[in-house]
């Protein structure tokens, strides 16, 4: 009996005594391990969900803004850009020696048709008339430029530029280069194929007719030279690949097919089409 008693009471003096450092513990530290984690727990989790979301929109709108930032930083103004119409997308361009498309060839209904539909109304009438055209009848789409704009383009107010009517944003009117060059690039393509298109329609292609002949010389010139500048200015740097060919003459064929990251210009046409101050 005399050892129970001694057992027991052995047994709560270290009772006590691990209570006493329990309590002296508490006291040192507030919280022993376990509990921190269990208490912070839910507190992580909670965090790292509402972490995970934000990011996520953040991300989300980094990349939509990213495009537009980096557009308007990279090129100059336009209202195209600041409307946030761009886009890109990379594909390979379908560039092969022979890669049948509309806009080659010998000009037919078709392939006219196809090539106006590029840039339609835009300047059908050589440089020199292009502006007394424009004042007496405008038929290309035409945009908006807002006045504040005009440092930006390095254009001075002081030229009167041809004006937006006033229910229309009263800017200045502006056409995209982009027209401008495949214009231009049209007007090559025409001159090299003036006699098919005789040919094929039994007049002359309007911009080769009599009244135009003195200034559709320099036309020509004048295009080729936006061409070249406009190649110079974008310096696409792609690398087009030479594949091996033992079926080819030279042993080997270039892949025209180059992957590109380009602007969504049916979307930008059809912008300008809604978009239009004059037409
Ligand atoms: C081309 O269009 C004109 C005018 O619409 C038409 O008279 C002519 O038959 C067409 N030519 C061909 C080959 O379809
Ligand atoms: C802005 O335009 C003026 C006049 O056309 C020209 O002299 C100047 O070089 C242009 N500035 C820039 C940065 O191109």
């Amino acid at each position: 009996m005399k050892g129970l008693f001694q057992d027991i009471r052995h047994t709560v003096r270290v009772l006590v005594q691990r209570q006493q450092y329990a309590h002296v513990d508490f006291n040192a530290s507030p919280t022993t391990p376990y509990s921190l984690l269990a208490r912070t727990l839910p507190w992580l989790l909670q965090l790292s969900v509402f972490f995970t979301a934000f990011g996520y929109f953040v991300f989300k709108y980094q990349t939509v803004a990213t495009d537009r930032a980096c557009t308007s930083r990279l090129f100059s103004y336009s209202p195209v850009i600041e409307a946030g119409v761009i886009q890109y997308a990379s594909y390979n361009i379908a560039g092969e020696f022979a890669h049948p498309s509309v806009y080659r060839g010998r000009p037919t209904n078709d392939t006219e048709a196809a090539w106006k539909e590029l840039f339609v109304g835009i300047m059908h009438r050589p440089l020199k008339l292009y502006v007394i055209v424009l004042k007496l009848n405008p038929q290309a789409p035409g945009i908006n430029v807002p006045r504040e704009k005009l440092p930006l383009l390095n254009k001075s107010s002081t030229v009167s530029w041809l004006r937006t009517p006033e229910t229309k944003g009263d800017g200045y009117v502006g056409y995209l280069e982009v027209f401008h060059q495949l214009h231009c690039l049209h007007m090559v393509r025409l001159k090299i194929y003036q006699k098919e298109y005789e040919e094929e329609f039994g007049h002359p292609a309007r911009q080769f007719g009599p009244e135009d002949a003195a200034v559709t010389a320099t036309h020509i010139d004048h295009c080729l030279e936006t061409l070249r500048l406009n190649m110079m200015c974008t310096a696409d740097v792609t690398p087009v690949m030479i594949a091996q060919d033992d079926t080819a003459p030279l042993g080997r064929h270039v892949d025209f097919n180059t992957m590109h990251k380009c602007r969504n210009f049916w979307d930008i046409r059809e912008w300008v089409d809604q978009n239009k101050v004059v037409d």
